[in-house]
């Protein structure tokens, strides 16, 4: 196949870069600008620092890694900054909405960005599901420690793990209605609520060290001691128990490792800052740099608060800990300062707010880009009169509603990061892919060592997702097939790529031999020339080849804050959608 798209098997074809970013025709992209750079860091504040900051640390030590889950929060930083690199550099290339689908779709071809796409969606549509049944149970838990006397015809429905919860219906339906009604409310809102966690976290850390006693973290890496339960096994343990490795490990140096992918899901968050390029200002600079300031931001953040944990009250104190309520809360309470508890009940619910409403944010986006595409239904991608992807924004909450309703998601928290992971393997891979494919373009950010660290991340992040249980495999492969099987039956016929690339050079009827239809330009009649394709000058069609040294090159420097020639946003759309098939427009 060649980088022009060119191939026999459509399923296999790529998406010109030109196309993706609107390069050549201009006006693909349609989304109000809102984001600076700090706005990212803020979106990514919003998504990474969540129910994990109040909860991993805790159970990571207590199961897995001991006192040493400091340097296992290090660790899966060190892989996520690793993948982060490749999206940066890919956001620079290809600023869309689609993230890790879009960089696939131009790196690999159709079939690998809709099985990207897949898995993108269920990564966020999980997270949004676990996480607004998480937000319930904090937000009952709020209720008690306050004492808000709630009304007994409630209390069978709030705070559930599982069934009809009220509490999770609502935050959905309600963050649903506040990102339907526009960007700059909702990042208004996300301000507020990141500032006031941060706060909280701030709070939680300096009274964490306030009882930290050196003691607590020793023996720092306690010694390996076997796990129970055959539920809780990893690809990894079964792999190693068929060749000789026996029963699954905790503690040891192994455990140290073998957290790191449950902390995955902590970090999860700065990858979804790429969905956020068509709404930036000077996307190709922006993104990467919000992207990596707000990763390296949460690692500090996190370790900083497993430090005040595990210091603060010891692996014993830890696991001798009930479960009636968050493990941080307890810790406090055991400590001598229980009115953390309250103050962990606000910043948790802040928390869990923001983290739903970046992630609902990013599937909408993701599911606007695979409609836009037609690899889903094109109405998915309508605009409303905000210019925000309404359809997509209910569509997405509305998936979300019933995923947390009626599946038992707690349960299904990993699934969250094996989509995650998969996604970074692609992105990490498309990195040498493109360089070696399109090495003209424009990259305003550059991994450095690039073929080394695409190759030490696809490393690192297929050992995590080895780390994963072999029941989040196979309800993965379910997901993925299922997907695979909707491609077949839906988006290879509908892809809009694949009408252009398909579509014949424009031909006068005459030309073509054919009578004209019943009304039309009598034979006799001058003919008129064929309708010129609306393309501005000196700029080819996507069948034809790439102009070299016209207005827009190809992946060319995008001036700060330009239009769509940028790959950036392009103002109040002003310009035309893209000529489709039969002469038609882009409804948004
Ligand atoms: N990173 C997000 C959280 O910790 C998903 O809740």
């Amino acid at each position: 196949m060649t980088w022009d798209g060119r191939t026999r098997n459509t399923m296999f074809r790529r998406l010109p870069v030109e196309r993706a970013t609107g390069r050549l025709y201009g006006g693909r992209h349609r989304l109000r600008v809102v984001y600076r750079t700090r706005d990212l860091i803020v979106l990514g504040l919003g998504v990474m620092v969540g129910s994990g900051i109040f909860k991993i640390a805790g159970e990571q030590a207590v199961h897995t890694a001991g006192p040493a889950v400091i340097i296992s929060f290090l660790i899966a930083g060190g892989v996520c900054l690793l993948a982060a690199l490749a999206y940066a550099e890919l956001s620079s290339i290809v600023p869309v909405a689609g993230s890790a689908y879009s960089f696939s779709y131009v790196a690999f071809g159709e079939v690998w960005a809709w099985v990207v796409g897949w898995a993108l969606v269920l990564e966020l549509l999980l997270a949004a599901s676990v996480v607004a049944r998480a937000w319930s149970l904090y937000a009952a838990q709020a209720l008690s420690d306050f004492g808000v006397p709630v009304p007994s015809g409630l209390a069978g429905v709030i705070g559930q793990e599982r069934g009809f919860d009220v509490f999770a219906l609502g935050i959905l339906v309600l963050l649903v209605v506040l990102l339907a009604v526009g960007g700059r409310m909702s990042l208004r809102t996300l301000w507020f609520m990141v500032v006031a966690k941060l706060i909280v976290v701030a709070l939680v850390v300096a009274t964490g060290l306030k009882f930290f006693s050196p003691g607590n973290l020793t023996p720092f890496v306690p010694p390996p001691a076997e796990q129970p339960g055959g539920e809780a096994r990893t690809v990894l343990d079964v792999l190693s128990g068929l060749a000789g490795g026996g029963a699954p490990h905790a503690f040891g140096v192994w455990g140290v490792f073998a957290a790191a992918p449950a902390i995955a899901f902590a970090y999860i968050g700065f990858d979804l800052i790429a969905t956020a390029s068509e709404e930036t200002d000077d996307a190709p600079r922006k993104v990467p740099r919000g992207m990596l300031t707000s990763l390296v931001v949460a690692v500090v953040l996190y370790a900083a608060v497993a430090v005040a944990m595990v210091g603060m009250a010891g692996l014993d104190g830890l696991a001798g800990l009930g479960t009636d309520r968050p493990l941080l809360a307890a810790a406090f309470a055991s400590a001598g300062a229980g009115a953390m508890g309250r103050v962990i009940d606000v910043g948790a619910v802040l928390a869990l707010s923001t983290v739903i409403l970046v992630v609902l944010i990013s599937l909408t986006r993701v599911l606007f880009s695979m409609a836009r595409d037609g690899l889903l239904p094109r109405p998915i991608a309508g605009m409303s009169r905000f210019r925000v992807p309404s359809r997509a924004t209910l569509v997405a909450g509305g998936a979300a509603v019933l995923m947390s309703q009626v599946f038992d998601v707690l349960t299904l928290e990993q699934m969250v990061v094996i989509g995650t992971l998969f996604a970074f393997l692609f992105v990490s891979a498309a990195v040498p892919a493109l360089r070696r494919g399109r090495p003209d373009l424009h990259r305003p950010f550059r991994v450095p060592a690039a073929p080394l660290t695409a190759a030490l991340s696809i490393l690192a992040t297929g050992w995590m997702m080895l780390n994963l249980k072999v029941e989040t495999w196979r309800n993965f492969a379910l997901w993925m097939a299922a997907g695979v099987l909707l491609y077949l039956l839906y988006g290879r016929r509908k892809s809009q790529m694949r009408l252009l690339l398909d579509q014949p050079p424009p031909q006068h009827p005459a030309a073509a031999g054919r009578q004209p239809p019943p009304g039309a330009v009598p034979a006799q009649a001058p003919v008129p020339p064929p309708p010129a394709r609306r393309l501005p000058p000196g700029v080819a069609p996507l069948d034809g080849p790439v102009p070299s040294g016209g207005p827009a090159p190809s992946g060319g420097p995008a001036p700060s804050g330009g239009p769509a020639a940028s790959g950036g946003p392009a103002p109040d759309g002003a310009q035309p959608d893209p000529p489709r098939p039969g002469g038609g427009r882009h409804r948004r």
